[in-house]
Parts: structure tokens; C-alpha cells; sequence
């Protein structure tokens, strides 16, 4: 197999771009009293747990890894405080629910201690395994509710969620070149998956009860996007040649229940290899 040379400089143009979007402003207008006190709980656990990610930053520029320089610790960087966009942006979806922030969580601490207790490569593995959760429930969620403004703000995470899983697999893609490092990753990942499935499964099922969403549609839709991922680190051809479309497929499965949604289009940075 060839080794690649993913081009950080332009992940990092693609960051910055999208560093510049305004902000969306709180609107009041708009009566969401129909809908259960569940869904303002649920989106506050999942802001709690885009508000961090610091310190990866720091990891990513001191890192020795031969595959990564400054283009990727600026991308990691833009790419945390896109991260802190969301943050924000659930922060006004919850004000408009009539519910409120909160400051700790169980999941989101087992989330950090996972982060924190590794190095840069697994750090990325479970960035990725948020990902795939933070796309497959925003986009379930927005799919649930009628259309407004809500329901535009989660689609806009989800595409931003997306990017980021390319962003992730990469880099993961990088560090799996050879036959027995896609074999730990694929064990590594697979594990990871289920665990973080089983504990959004319970930590959210006020919400996914009240919003009449099945476990199995919520993980029919989670394993759809962790193959997908899986596919696009230790699959080269998938990634080079079909990632929008590979997306597009994923996004497919089930489409009764994303209809209504638009979704922009996501133009990936690209990849070479040499
Ligand atoms: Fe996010
Ligand atoms: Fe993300």
C-alpha cells in the first residue's frame, strides 16, 4: 500500500472558512412548549460535552508523529473551537426549549477521563466515536420535530459533524498503514462504539422514549456511520475516491425519517497519495 500524505494545510483553509460564520441568534418567536423537557435535558448533556476538548491542541503541536505538522495542530485547533461554536449553538437551542445548561455529567466526565488518559491516536479515536454519536443523534432528533428554526440549527451540526469525520479518519487513516495496526484500530474502535452506544442509550432515554425513537433506529443508524468510519481509515480506495458519496449513502439509511432535511453540500479537503 502507498503511504499517504493527507494535505493539513488545506483542513486548516477549510477550518478557518468556516470560522467565519456568525453566530445564530437567540429567537423567541418561535413556541416549542409541545415539545417534552426530555429533548432541553438531552441537548444539555451533548453541550456540556462539546464545550471542552482543550487539550488536544496542546498534544497536537508537541506531538512526533511523522504524518502530522503545525497545518494539522491549526486544524485541531480551528476544528476545537468549531466545537465550541456547537456548544453555543446548543446553549441557544436549550434557552429556547425553556431549559437549562448544566455544569457536570456522567457521561460527559467518562468522556474527558477516556480523552485525557490517552495519546494523540486514541484521542482521535474517541473524537471520532463522539462524532458518529453527535450525527447520528442530532440528526434522529432534528428529524423528529416539525420544521423550524431548531430543527435547522441541528441539521447545521450535523453537517459540520460530518466534516469532522473526515477531518478524524484522515488522520486515523495516517496511522494505519500497515496489516496489524488497522487490526488494533478496528478492534479498538468497535469497542469503543458499543460503549459509547450503551451509555447515549441510557443516558438519553428520557428523550429518545418521549420523541418515540426506538433503540433499534438509533443504533441501526449508529452502526450505519461507525462502518462507515471504520471504512473510510482502513479502506484507502473508499476514502479516496468515494467519501461524499459513502456519506450519502449512510445518511440514506432510513430515509423516511430525514426527510425535511437539508443537508449542505460538504466539499472534502483531499487527500494524496505519494
Ligand atoms: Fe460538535
Ligand atoms: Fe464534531
Amino acid at each position: 500500500m502507498q503511504a499517504e500524505i493527507v494535505n493539513w494545510a488545506r483542513w486548516q483553509q477549510f477550518f478557518k472558512r468556516r470560522s467565519e460564520r456568525q453566530l445564530p441568534e437567540l429567537d423567541t418567536s418561535e413556541d416549542y412548549s409541545a415539545l417534552p423537557a426530555s429533548l432541553a435535558k438531552s441537548l444539555a448533556i451533548f453541550q456540556l460535552g462539546e464545550s471542552g476538548g482543550g487539550t488536544i491542541i496542546e498534544q497536537a503541536r508537541q506531538s512526533l508523529i511523522d504524518d502530522i505538522d503545525s497545518n494539522y495542530a491549526n486544524a485541531i485547533q480551528l476544528f476545537v473551537d468549531e466545537e465550541h461554536r456547537h456548544a453555543e449553538i446548543l446553549a441557544i437551542c436549550i434557552r429556547n426549549l425553556g431549559g437549562n445548561l448544566i455544569r457536570r455529567n456522567w457521561t460527559s466526565s467518562l468522556f474527558v477521563f477516556a480523552r485525557r488518559l490517552f495519546g494523540l491516536r486514541l484521542k482521535v479515536l474517541v473524537l471520532l466515536a463522539a462524532e458518529v454519536v453527535g450525527i447520528c443523534y442530532y440528526h434522529l432528533l432534528a428529524a423528529r420535530l416539525p420544521p423550524s428554526r431548531l430543527k435547522s440549527l441541528l441539521a447545521q451540526l450535523v453537517n459540520d459533524e460530518r466534516a469532522h469525520l473526515h477531518f478524524h479518519t484522515d488522520f486515523l487513516r495516517t496511522q494505519t498503514q500497515s496489516a496489524w495496526r488497522r487490526v488494533v484500530f478496528v478492534c479498538a474502535w468497535r469497542m469503543t462504539m458499543l460503549a459509547a452506544a450503551l451509555v447515549v442509550l441510557i443516558d438519553h432515554r428520557g428523550a429518545l422514549r418521549d420523541l418515540h425513537l426506538r433503540n433499534a433506529t438509533v443504533l441501526r443508524r449508529w452502526r450505519s456511520y461507525a462502518r462507515l468510519a471504520e471504512r473510510l481509515v482502513t479502506d484507502s480506495k473508499s476514502a479516496s475516491h468515494s467519501k461524499s458519496k459513502l456519506l450519502e449513502d449512510a445518511v440514506a439509511v432510513g430515509t423516511n425519517s430525514v426527510h425535511g432535511l437539508n443537508f449542505l453540500e460538504f466539499e472534502h479537503p483531499g487527500a494524496s497519495a505519494t
